[in-house]
């Protein structure tokens, strides 16, 4: 029998320490770390080279086996996804509680069910809940319409029945395992949701989804507390990474891959909520524009580009005097470090004084914004808000800021501005081209472009007027 030692596990990193420690050396939360029994199972001996095969070694240029791909037919998740599943390959879901993976695991399933698979035979998915019973997952598909769908169903959480059920008879072409910390293998005493448990659970049903040859979608919850396990320890093991995030105060959810071996990563998907499950978004900018109230001082029109997509999105920014110690600074959909530079350039380099200021900003519609090119877009808000004087309805902006106040070129301008354009926009204000770069020209886009070099620039279209820096 494998003799079992103990150690001591980071529940929020997975760092694995011989000795327990109030803090964790490598990601410096506290109390995260629990000792664990560890089985020779996570830790195979090593062989020494003794009895092992031989391995063939090929070239790179060979076909490979499948290049099929299953397609939902939901296209917001089929692109997220690289353009459809792959055979044998593994998904990581993660959110937070309650964002609605399990719902668009569900109808992802249920789309599949409904297509056939690489040899033409309808696909057979198997949804496993280890959170919910049989009856609470019915009831939501009856809610979503899904309840005709043909899905294999079962609420189960040994990896030992999973496995031996799923490794018998034809394969599966899609599983989802929902959650992978409910799940728990009995070769290990720790408790489901435990780092170790996890990642046991994960290899093996990884192990089994590649020999078998089936999709398999594994759901990680991220919790802030070391309570339950952040699927961090399985982004590695995995093919694809996603991850469902989204305001609970609005409607809108955003499927965001994060990792894909299988296709281009930061491609989103945009979802929205409703009383029948999650809706696709297929045009995003019309609907995060949609309550935009024209010609008000503290919002401007941002284009950005979130994975192959271009977007529109309003940004909000509310800036006024502080009432003494240090000013508040809340920022909701967007990088608060970023944030902080942008109003350091401001003061520093056009004199606009703002650290005895309250700043407050907005990305309206729920979306977190993870471009630089949205640096321009808040400084024009910022300003705005200040001296009163709206941005120009018409007016859509980008570009990323230096530290030393000068406006940079951003990737794909083109797209940006033929999106604002096509949303009825028909002015532009953005970054110089870059130099031996053909600059977008008017034409192309139908939309009037004010280049702009540096954020003093910016300035004069706010009435303001450089302050000398104080000393
Ligand atoms: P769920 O998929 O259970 O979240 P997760 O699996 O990520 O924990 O989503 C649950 C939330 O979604 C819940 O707050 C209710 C909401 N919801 C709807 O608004 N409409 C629906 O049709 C469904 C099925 C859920
Ligand atoms: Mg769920």
């Amino acid at each position: 029998m494998a003799k079992k030692t103990s150690r001591f596990v980071c529940q929020n990193c997975g760092a694995v320490f011989p000795r327990w420690a109030g803090k964790c050396e490598t990601c410096g939360e506290w109390n995260t770390i629990i000792e664990e029994e560890s089985p020779s199972l996570s830790m195979p001996k090593a062989t020494g080279g003794q009895g092992g095969r031989k391995i063939e070694f090929v070239s790179l240029d060979g076909v490979p086996e499948t290049s099929f791909r299953l397609k939902s037919g939901i296209s917001e998740f089929d692109r997220v996804c690289g353009g459809g599943l792959v055979a044998g390959s593994v998904l990581l879901i993660g959110g937070d509680p309650g964002i609605g993976k399990s719902t668009v695991l569900l109808q992802v399933t249920g789309a599949l069910s409904k297509v056939c698979n690489a040899v033409g035979k309808p696909v057979r998915c198997v949804y496993i809940s280890g959170e919910e019973s049989v009856d609470q997952v019915r009831l939501r598909a009856a809610r979503l319409g899904l309840a005709s769908a043909k899905v294999d169903l079962a609420s189960a959480t040994n990896v030992r029945d999973i496995i031996a059920t799923l490794d018998t008879g034809e394969a599966p072409d899609v599983v989802v395992i929902d959650s992978i910390q409910t799940m728990f293998s009995d070769a290990l005493d720790s408790a489901p949701g435990t780092v170790g448990q996890v990642r046991a659970c994960g290899n093996e049903l990884i192990r089994l989804a590649k020999r078998r040859g089936f999709a398999l979608f594994l759901v990680g919850h991220v919790t802030k507390e070391g309570t339950l396990a952040g699927p961090r320890v399985l982004e590695h093991m995995v093919d694809t990474v996603l991850y469902f995030e989204g305001d609970r105060g609005h409607h809108f959810r955003i499927l965001r891959g994060v990792k894909n071996r299988f296709g281009a990563t930061d491609e989103i998907g945009v979802f929205e909520m409703t009383d029948k499950g999650l809706c696709e978004v297929p045009n995003p900018s019309a609907l995060f524009l949609a309550e935009r109230r024209g010609n008000i001082s503290g919002s401007c029109v941002y284009a950005g580009i979130e994975g192959s997509r271009p977007m529109l999105v309003e940004i909000q920014a509310l800036a006024g005097l502080s009432s003494g110690g240090s000013p508040r600074r809340a920022v909701v959909g967007w990088d608060s470090a970023r944030l902080a530079m942008v109003l350091a350039v401001l003061e520093a380099r056009c004199g606009i004084k703002m650290s005895d200021k309250d700043v407050y900003l907005n990305v309206a519609g729920g979306i977190r914004l993870t471009e630089p090119a949205a640096d321009l877009a808040v400084a024009a808000a910022l300003l705005s808000s200040m001296s009163q004087i709206p941005v120009p309805a018409d007016m859509v902006v980008f570009g990323e800021i230096g530290l030393s106040g000068e406006v940079r070129a951003v990737p794909q301008p083109s797209l940006r501005l033929k999106e604002a354009a096509k949303l009825g926009f028909s002015r532009a204000l953005i970054p110089p081209a870059r130099v031996n770069k053909k600059s977008v020209k008017e034409s192309d886009t139908g939309l009037k472009l004010n280049e702009i070099g540096h954020l003093k620039t910016l300035l004069d279209m706010f009435g303001m007027i450089e302050n000398k820096r104080e000393s």
